[in-house]
């Protein structure tokens, strides 16, 4: 199409079209984010982007956002430019001083949209004013959260007051407080959307992220967490050596995996490290279960590390770097307790 000028014409894209095309990397300001900034940034973009695209949200209802847990703005920059498409407006939520310096001191958003304080009780206000109240609330790497998710239960109980009807909530996190926000959000009986993360090669494009609309908050915020480990499935009793496992976990009605690293031993007990950094021993054919004891812990360490001496395997190796550190901190940390 061409006007008058002769000159190409564009047609204008509506705000859904123009969310559709968005990409972090690609919009402008995006150079001047830090690394950490930039990373949170893209997720994010994609996360809303890929919400937008499902219908699992509609951008025409968005007129205020609130950013809670928003560390030092990657994300949030990301709702700006958002929100610019469908002129709403955006507020950081961040009790940290580090975090809500670096937001106003790179421009993100001017001070009086930073809230520096306890997101949990500045959402309780929020919610006795109507005139406040947001149409998304967003919490991007939510946490650290205990087992019982009890940060996430916080949020869904406050964000039932401080969401208008019609909003949503949307959480992304790390796997392990992802799953139990699932968990907990599929015990509970109500509807919300769970979006699987996605993957180019190694690389995340967009992390796993549930979607929870207003109406659904009160349900789940009342509804109580249970441990983890009474899902662990059914086994045989042959010795093992350690290996990495999937274990099923159901994600948005469809079957995803998570990685345990397991090792049983000829007694049939079995050692299972979870990404959570728990290891966990379970005994009487797997019928009964205990934390792992500094004694477990000696054990599996030599013979995982002895696996690892004749076989290399990267995944493995990966898995046991990262998360066994964690299972000696949690041991030492209950030693300490008791
Ligand atoms: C893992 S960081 C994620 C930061 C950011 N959303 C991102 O994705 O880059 C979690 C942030 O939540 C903040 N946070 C945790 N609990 C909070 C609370 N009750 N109120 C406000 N901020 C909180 C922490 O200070 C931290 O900056």
């Amino acid at each position: 199409m061409s006007n008058d000028s002769g000159q190409e014409m564009k047609p204008i894209a509506s705000p859904r079209e123009a969310i559709l095309g968005m990409i972090a990397e690609k919009t402008p300001g995006y150079e001047i984010l830090n690394t950490l900034q930039q990373f949170g940034a893209s997720m994010a973009m994609m996360t809303v982007r890929r919400a937008v695209q499902r219908g699992q949200l509609d951008q025409s209802s968005i007129h205020r956002i609130g950013d809670f847990g928003a560390g030092t703005g990657g994300p949030t920059w990301a709702l700006t430019k958002i929100a610019e498409q469908i002129g709403a407006t955006v507020d950081a939520i961040e009790q940290s001083e580090t975090g809500t310096d670096e937001i106003i001191q790179s421009g993100i958003l001017p001070h009086w949209h930073v809230k520096r304080e306890d997101g949990i009780a500045y959402l309780e206000t929020v919610g006795r004013d109507e005139a406040q109240r947001y149409d998304l609330i967003t919490a991007f790497m939510l946490g650290p959260d205990d087992e019982e998710v009890s940060l996430f239960r916080k949020l869904a109980n406050v964000s039932t007051r401080a969401l208008l009807p019609g909003g949503h909530l949307i959480i992304t996190s790390d796997g392990g407080t992802l799953e139990n926000v699932l968990k907990l959000c599929q015990r509970s009986g109500a509807k919300f959307f769970g979006m699987d993360g996605l993957q180019s090669g190694e690389k995340w494009v967009a992390p796993p992220a549930i979607i929870i609309p207003q109406t659904s908050l009160a349900q789940i915020a009342a509804t109580l967490p249970e441990t983890t480990r009474g899902e662990i499935r059914e086994y045989n009793y042959e010795a093992m050596p350690p290996k990495l496992e999937e274990h099923w976990i159901f994600r948005d009605e469809q079957r995803v995996d998570a990685s345990v690293l397991a090792w049983q031993t000829a007694k049939g007990e079995r050692y299972v490290l979870n990404t959570k950094g728990e290891l966990i021993v379970i005994y009487n054919k797997g019928r009964a279960s205990r934390d792992a004891t500094s004694e477990d812990l000696e054990r599996f360490r030599q013979t995982v590390e002895h696996t690892l001496s004749t076989n290399n395997n990267e995944h493995f190796s990966t898995f046991y770097h990262v998360h066994f550190p964690e299972a000696i901190e949690r041991v030492k940390q209950k030693d300490k307790i008791k």
